[in-house]
């Protein structure tokens, strides 16, 4: 038994300076971060605890709601300065009884999987928050397009795992032998969980129409783009179920990532990157279908960044793309070069694909960029997709829940 608090080596001081110094660069309020965590040795390592996070963390029953796993502290007189009285620390577990006698008991593996060293918190992020991504460009297209099994995934937790997993990884991940019906993809969906529904349906039918609500529905070349940019809830995933392909030439698709692009454009033509990240533009779809009227529109440049730069969202479709330009008149002329040149490298990176009957390609459809060759349609021959979409939020919460079940991550959850 053994109790560990403040500041006692040498690395401990060290990561006071840092915390000072990451205080003051972020202008934190000082006084908390000095001295309130608590530091312990676990498995070799020396990890820090704030009080003010464990105390906010405690497991106990009081204050967490065991079956719905979720925090019931009463914050509304919750001290940010509590402090320990009293720290015990057996083998596996870390117990805590703060200044008004309340008693908090930690697992130290639940503690581990939760410390805030950068190397943990990146080795959390990719195990549990979301799988690391890599790029690529078109040459490797065939490498990295993973086929599966319709009926594996289907009836494999571990089959539909690592379709889910290589879908976030890369983008796309082709399914196969599917059978032939409208229904069949719906099985895939609620082995994820549920369509993301749109006014084009809770599933769609992609094939020639004349009189059509939206150009996708004609034979003729559809340009690279994503899919309903125009949506703020973008749908994330999407799922085009080949049931009858074309006889005739062309019907390809042509899929390129976005990521990789994103990379490119940064790398080599900076100006034309602050001009996709930063000019907002006006996506927009107004019409009809299955005698709704609709009048979408959405706000946001092509490549959307979080706060650290990283590519959250590729927004780009020449048909749904407004004429309203919601910039100034001197950023039109740049970002049309800065489009062109975004629609150009899409075009140089991307791979030709054309699907077989029993195909269900899959692809990240706020990341890759997509397109499809014309073809001849007529009464002899004719092209058939069954379409649907699935958001990030399930296929994401898929994934967390399969990988639990199926013990690969060794989580403290
Ligand atoms: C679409 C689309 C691809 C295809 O409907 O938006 O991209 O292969 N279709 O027809
Ligand atoms: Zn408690
Ligand atoms: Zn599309």
């Amino acid at each position: 038994m053994f109790v560990l608090n403040r500041v006692q080596s040498i690395n401990n001081i060290f990561r006071q300076v840092n915390l000072i110094k990451n205080a003051l660069e972020n202008n934190y309020p000082l006084k908390r971060w000095l001295h309130d965590h608590l530091t312990l040795a676990i498995l070799g390592e020396n990890l820090s605890f704030p009080y003010v996070w464990l105390r906010d963390n405690c497991q106990c029953e009081m204050c967490f709601h065991q079956s719905a796993r979720s925090r019931i502290l009463d914050w509304s007189n919750f001290d940010l300065d509590v402090k320990p009285r009293d720290v015990v620390r057996d083998e596996n577990s870390l117990q805590v009884t703060w200044t008004d006698g309340h008693k908090s008991k930690f697992d130290l593996n639940w503690l581990k999987f939760r410390s805030f060293t950068a190397d943990n918190q990146q080795r959390y992020n990719e195990a549990i928050y979301k799988p690391k991504k890599i790029t690529w460009s078109g040459e490797q297209f065939q490498k990295i397009c993973t086929k599966h099994e319709y009926d594996e995934i289907l009836n494999s937790d571990k089959g539909l795992y690592n379709w889910l997993l290589k879908l976030s990884t890369y983008g796309v991940a082709l399914i196969q032998n599917t059978p032939n019906s409208e229904t069949a993809i719906d099985s895939i969906v609620e082995r994820i969980g549920f369509t993301k529904r749109t006014h084009y349906g809770v599933k769609f039918i992609v094939q020639h129409v004349a009189n059509t609500s939206n150009v996708a529905y004609l034979s003729s070349n559809l340009q690279m783009h994503t899919d309903l940019p125009y949506y703020e809830y973008c749908p994330g995933a999407n799922l085009l179920h080949c049931l009858v392909q074309t006889k005739s030439l062309g019907g390809e698709n042509l899929l390129s990532d976005g990521h990789f692009i994103a990379e490119h454009i940064k790398e080599n033509y900076p100006d034309q990157y602050k001009l996709l990240t930063e000019v907002e533009v006006e996506w927009s779809d107004i019409g009809t279908e299955d005698k709704n009227d609709f009048f979408k529109l959405y706000r946001a440049p092509v490549i959307c960044l979080d706060k650290h730069g990283a590519v959250t969202r590729i927004n780009f479709s020449i048909p749904q793309r407004g004429s309203h330009f919601p910039g100034t008149i001197d950023m039109v002329k740049p970002w049309y070069e800065a489009h062109r040149l975004f629609l150009a490298l899409n075009h140089r990176f991307s791979a030709k694909f054309k699907t077989k009957e029993g195909d269900i390609l899959a692809f990240d459809n706020i990341r890759l960029l997509h397109g499809r060759n014309a073809y001849e349609d007529n009464n002899d021959n004719v092209r058939k997709l069954i379409g649907a979409y699935v958001d990030w939020d399930e296929i994401y919460s898929r994934l967390r829940c399969l990988k639990i079940k199926l013990k690969s991550e060794d989580t403290v959850y």
